[in-house]
């Protein structure tokens, strides 16, 4: 592996993990193929982009032709797929973007993997494909059981890399991982949106009763086990790839409080999201077994992700004061607000 395409770098985890390979790797080259949508941004990667071993393409990964190209411009060996519509809320008014980015643009992806010979082809997959796990935790041979169009989006790019897999004999691995936090994540997920918004002293949004579980890792962690899986896993293999700890999302708004010195009466309730999966919960112990754990706590994840928020305020400000940000907000929030449970 030298050669890195790394689809969806322009997003949250994508940018996190150039940054991360070209410092961990002084001879590789990634090329980062972004159609830049509304949460693609080019602010996240302006760190690297006078490195000579850092090329940008923007391209939509449903455009085969266009995939093909960058493969033979930059002699890519291997892809790392961030690239697809992520927000669960938007799945559930726009699902057919969905649809299109996370099945049909992993599809076209893998045609290329198989077309080219490529050395590997890494699906970054989510926890969220298993569904909601009210006990216990999912591992990797676990039936699939999505509850949203996201989800279930997600779960058709894994099949179609399996079936490149067993088919074709491409090359693949697939990570599962869980609810990532830090720099660059765009506020509309629930930490960045509850940290910038207790800045500015605005209500957190909190859905239903707030006893939703989820399993917060630090995205350099995460970025790290996709490293191990890319230079240890086995082809054909998946990896769940998280803490293996969850919180509740009440808990979670009342540490960021806690840590910015906001007053818990900024904590507001509003109608639960349709489908709402409860909790999700990884056993991470087959990527353990190659070597790697996470570095960071729950509670050490969440304070450097506040510190970097409170220190980056030109980063989220640009994107929170825009119109296409704003119309969102207005149109996903208003009007929701229900009495304390
Ligand atoms: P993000 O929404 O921040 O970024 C997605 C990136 O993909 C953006 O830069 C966007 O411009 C790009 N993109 C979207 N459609 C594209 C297309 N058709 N062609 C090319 N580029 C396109 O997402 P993220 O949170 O960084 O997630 C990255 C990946 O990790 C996704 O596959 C997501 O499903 C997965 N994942 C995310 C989390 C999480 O907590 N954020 C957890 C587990 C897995
Ligand atoms: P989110 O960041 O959208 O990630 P996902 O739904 O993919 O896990 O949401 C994380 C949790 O926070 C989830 O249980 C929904 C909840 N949530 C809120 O309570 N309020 C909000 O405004 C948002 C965006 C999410």
């Amino acid at each position: 592996m030298r050669n890195l395409m790394i689809t969806g770098g322009a997003g949250f985890i994508g940018s996190n993990f150039v940054r991360y390979i070209l410092e961990r790797y002084s001879d590789y080259r990634v090329v980062v193929y972004d159609k830049l949508t509304y949460a693609g941004n080019l602010d996240n990667l302006l760190d690297v982009a006078q490195n000579p071993r850092y090329a940008f393409v923007q391209g939509d990964i449903c455009d085969a032709q266009a995939v093909r190209e960058t493969i033979r411009r930059y002699d890519v060996d291997t892809i790392v797929n961030f690239a697809a519509e992520t927000h669960v809320d938007r799945s559930l008014t726009d699902p057919g973007s969905f649809i299109m980015t996370d099945v049909f643009g992993t599809y076209v992806l893998l045609e290329a993997a198989k077309e080219f010979g490529l050395e590997r082809y890494h699906q970054v997959g989510t926890d969220e494909v298993y569904g909601q796990v009210l006990e216990g935790s999912s591992v990797e041979t676990d039936p699939l059981h999505t509850r949203s169009p996201y989800s279930a989006s997600k779960a058709g790019g894994d099949m179609m890399v399996l079936a490149y897999y067993a088919s074709f004999d491409v090359p693949a691995t697939i990570t599962r991982g869980s609810n990532n936090i830090g720099p660059y994540q765009y506020p509309e997920k629930v930490v960045p949106l509850f940290i910038t918004n207790a800045i500015d002293d605005k209500p957190l949004p909190i859905y239903g009763d707030g006893l939703q579980m989820r399993d917060y890792q630090y995205v350099r962690d995460h970025c790290e086990g996709i490293d191990v899986v890319l230079h240890k896993g086995r082809v054909g293999e998946i990896y769940n790839l998280g803490t293996g700890v969850e919180t509740r999302n009440i808990d979670m708004a009342r540490l960021i409080l806690e840590l910015l010195g906001k007053p818990e009466s900024l904590i507001q309730y509003i109608t639960d999201r349709p489908g709402h999966d409860r909790r999700y919960s990884l056993d991470v112990s087959k990527i353990q077994a190659l070597g790697w754990r996470s570095q960071h706590t729950f509670a050490q994840a969440l304070e450097a992700t506040v510190r970097w928020y409170v220190d980056n305020e030109w980063w989220w400000r640009k994107i929170k004061s825009g119109e296409q940000y704003r119309e969102y907000y207005q149109r996903h929030y208003a009007g929701r607000e229900i009495e304390k449970k």
